[in-house]
């Protein structure tokens, strides 16, 4: 069990460093005008969507594994797949964003982003305590 243990926490570590990047790209895309850095930005932001996408699958392919197959439960797991269910929403609606901006239809402002960037935080550090410190 502890293998799979590591491989979730090493998988949910790398989903997170996408969930932590793509946002900063949108705050920069969305303060940006040159035709040449918007192209960029926006094949950055491709390119990282389709790396992370697989992190996630894994990172919640290994949790899934966890819980059914070692019947590891308890009210924190549950509260703790409402969050989960949360971070896989903002994920796709990245997506969704991310493409808005390759087609030039983004409205929002790079302080929307900058506050959009915090949400991942807040989850991360709710998941982590339930799933450590186990509450209820
Ligand atoms: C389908 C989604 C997920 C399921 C079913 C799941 C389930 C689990 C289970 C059953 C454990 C073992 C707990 C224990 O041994 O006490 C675990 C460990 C852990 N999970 Fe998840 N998890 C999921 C997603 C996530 C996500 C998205 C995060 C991060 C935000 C996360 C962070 C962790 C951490 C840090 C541990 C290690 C805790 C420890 O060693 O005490 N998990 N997960």
């Amino acid at each position: 069990m502890l293998w799979i243990k590591a491989l979730h926490i090493i998988f949910v570590t790398s989903w997170f460093a996408g969930l932590f990047y793509l946002p900063r790209l949108f705050v920069n895309h969305a303060m940006e005008s040159n035709e040449a850095t918007l192209a960029r930005l926006a094949l950055m932001e491709h390119k990282l969507y389709r790396f992370m996408t697989p992190l996630a699958v894994l990172a919640l392919a290994f949790g899934l594994w966890l819980w059914l197959f070692y019947h590891i439960s308890g009210g924190w797991l549950h509260a703790k797949l409402g969050l989960v269910a949360g971070l896989i929403a903002y994920h796709f609606y990245c997506g969704k964003i991310m493409r808005d901006f390759k087609a030039g239809k983004n409205a929002r402002s790079h302080v929307w982003y900058r506050w959009f960037n915090e949400a991942p935080v807040l989850i991360l550090f709710a998941v982590v305590v339930l799933v450590v410190v186990k509450p209820f």
